[in-house]
């Protein structure tokens, strides 16, 4: 197999800056960052609507940005459009329809791929099939499925028909699922008889009827073949997808509902400070401009591309990055079932090979994951067809870039490392292929966005000084609100700095002396385990509903692999005895709960947890204590 050679005019390392090769500066969309970043900065709306008027809408806007009501802001009022008639209608019209949109492998091997075309007939379908349940505009529909066709499509019917959707990662489990069908009051359920990672089958539909159980709301609940395993479907609730799909009410003709700009396309769950989870709300209008825009500025896009972006569709960075954005693009989508070293470590880097990949989107943990296989893998493989790299989750530590940046790229794949979060739609703050680039550093704003490193009391930090990061002005892709709690979306994200009216990110940062933003981690209760976001509450309730345990704390603690790795502190009941089995079951009693990535890797027992005189638990003084750290200032604690 040839190895991916260094060109001549490479990316060239002086001073720890990787510049872009001369290939990489012709083929990008944006020549000159800082002209265009000074125009949208100085006309942000006026930025905006020449992006937005590259798309299609049943009616233009009367207004590029409502700021009439703040926080909530709005987007394109009064413009008529729906992602769907972007991401599919619209190219039914031009040679696109003909282009494939997806292709997708399964983990034991099998292939699906489907054109424009098909995409739009399958999508049409369930959108009938949706219509006939008796789903309405308006309303949310659960979806909790493995990394299958059929999540985009269910994802896309719901869209269409100007129903919202709710994904639920396919990693969560029973309580995690059930908390969230609740809070979105679904009446319908989509998902899976079980899905495959690391050769075995998950009991999707298993824990799926668990959670109906828990959640009265659900009246249907439609249910994909994918392993054809054994399942329970209970008569009047339970149908399979492909039975519906066979009906003739499943026609694959269905008008796209002429939804308004700030109509709800999705709402996803995240993890906060409390323990319940909060439904953050996404609309048709600013995200579909804002997600377009973004992917394909950052990430070149072309039409020859064959783009992969490797996260869950259950994450934000499927949703916008995996599903919407690459289709409004007119992209060809890679999507992978399963687990990335399965059978073995070059499941990957053969994938690419063998489907040509041109851009691979994906997060440090996974690098960190292959990497630790070694080199041997990838170098087997013929990797030249990528020509960028793009990461995303948690910073990157500067080993895992370089390695990634020279095995992978071949030392000529920029890697786009973009800062953002499940609130922000899309990236906020990321490179272009141009940038020159510093390994660990996610670098400037993107256009429109003015980004902050601020103190306290909301001055600027100094360079190279760490402070809170804030961004200063609204962008079309952020959430709304948070369903059903528009104070809680006030008082998370905007209570802070609301004289100066800035949205709190709860991440801290640094920037350096060339400008260059350096994302720390989070400074408030949320854990990123492999790039996945949990709360500490949510771990903790999850360990206090285990009958021998009386109070928990949890925290996160830095992790080779997975970035961080979650350590339980735990007080059990009186007369319960902590050893090492009861230690195991309680965490398979969270891993159930909540999903394995919530899994702790260590459990305490303890006497007592260190407290504030008002209860806090000082999560900090854990923290300190697990690293070995100094504890800092101990006067609030209580004794
Ligand atoms: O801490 C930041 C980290 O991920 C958080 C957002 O998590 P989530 O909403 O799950 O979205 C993840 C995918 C967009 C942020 O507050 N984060 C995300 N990207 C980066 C990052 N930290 C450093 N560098 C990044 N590129």
């Amino acid at each position: 197999m040839p190895e991916s050679k260094k060109t001549k005019d490479t990316a060239t390392e002086s001073a720890e800056l990787y510049h872009p090769s001369k290939e990489v500066i012709k083929a990008a969309h944006v020549k000159d960052y800082d002209k265009l970043y000074k125009e949208s900065i100085e006309d942000r709306e006026g930025f905006w609507a020449k992006e937005a008027k590259k798309l299609e809408w049943y009616r233009k806007w009367d207004k590029v940005l409502d700021d009439s009501n703040k926080p909530f802001y709005k987007w394109f009022t009064g413009g008529k459009t729906n992602i769907v008639q972007n991401a599919i209608d619209r190219h039914q019209k031009t040679w696109r329809r003909n282009k494939l949109a997806f292709i997708w492998e399964g983990e034991p091997g099998d292939v699906r791929t489907m054109s424009y075309h098909a995409l739009n007939r399958e999508v049409s379908k369930f959108a009938n099939v949706l219509k006939s349940m008796g789903v309405r505009k308006g309303e949310i529909v659960t979806i909790y499925m493995p990394q299958i066709p059929e999540l985009p499509i269910a994802m896309l019917a719901c869209a269409k028909i100007g129903a919202a959707h709710s994904v639920v990662y396919g990693g969560f489990s029973v309580e995690a699922l059930a908390t969230r069908i609740e809070d979105a009051n679904s009446r319908v359920l989509v998902t899976a008889d079980g899905g495959w990672r690391r050769g075995k089958i998950t009991d999707l539909k298993g824990i799926a009827n668990q959670a109906i159980e828990r959640s009265p709301t659900i009246e249907v609940c439609i249910t994909v073949k994918r392993t054809g395993q054994e399942v329970y479907m209970e008569n009047d609730r339970d149908f399979w997808y492909h039975d519906l799909m066979g009906l003739p009410i499943a026609s694959a003709y269905c008008d796209t509902e002429k939804t308004d700009s700030e109509d709800m396309l999705f709402i996803l769950y995240t993890s906060g400070t409390t323990g319940r989870p909060k439904g953050l709300v996404h609309t048709h209008g600013g995200y579909s401009v804002y997600t377009a825009t973004t992917h394909k500025y950052v990430f070149d896009i072309k039409d020859e591309d064959r783009w992969w972006c490797a996260a869950d569709p259950g994450w934000v960075t499927g949703h916008s990055y995996l599903v919407y954005a690459p289709l409004i693009n007119g992209s060809t989508i890679m999507m992978y079932e399963g687990a990335p070293n399965h059978p073995y470590p070059n499941r990957w880097w053969n994938m690419i090979e063998k489907y040509g990949i041109t851009i691979l989107y994906t997060s440090p943990t996974a690098i960190r994951g292959l990497m630790r296989f070694g080199s041997q893998w990838p170098k087997r493989h013929n990797l030249e067809t990528l020509r960028l790299l793009g990461s995303v989750g948690e910073p990157i530590n500067p080993e895992a870039w370089k390695w990634y940046h020279e095995v992978i790229g071949g030392g000529r794949c920029p890697i786009m490392d973009t800062w953002w979060q499940t609130e922000t739609g899309g990236f906020m703050i990321t490179p272009l292929p141009i940038t020159p680039l510093k390994p660990g550093s996610a670098t400037k704003p993107f256009f429109g966005n003015e980004v902050g490193v601020v103190k306290e009391d909301g001055t600027d930090a100094k360079a190279g000084e760490e402070g809170k990061l804030v961004i200063k002005a609204p962008w079309p892709g952020m959430a709304r609100t948070i369903m059903g709690d528009p104070d809680r979306f006030i008082d998370t994200y905007w209570k802070e700095y609301a004289k100066q009216g800035w949205y709190k990110a709860g991440d801290s940062a640094r920037i350096d002396e060339d400008g260059y933003i350096w994302v720390i981690g989070r400074i408030d209760d949320v854990i990123k385990v492999s790039g996945y976001r949990l709360g500490t509450a949510e771990v903790e309730s999850a360990m206090v509903s285990h009958a021998d345990v009386a109070e928990a704390a949890a925290i996160a603690v830095p992790h080779e692999l997975k970035g961080n790795a979650i350590h339980a502190y735990v007080i059990l009941r009186t007369g319960v005895a902590g050893n090492k089995a009861l230690a195991e079951s309680l965490k398979e009693h969270v891993s159930k709960e909540l999903g394995p990535i919530a899994r702790p890797e260590v459990i305490n027992f303890m006497e007592s947890l260190p407290k504030t005189r008002s209860g806090k638990i000082m999560r900090r003084v854990l923290k300190a204590r697990a690293m070995g750290v100094d504890e800092g200032d101990l006067s609030t604690l209580e004794e």
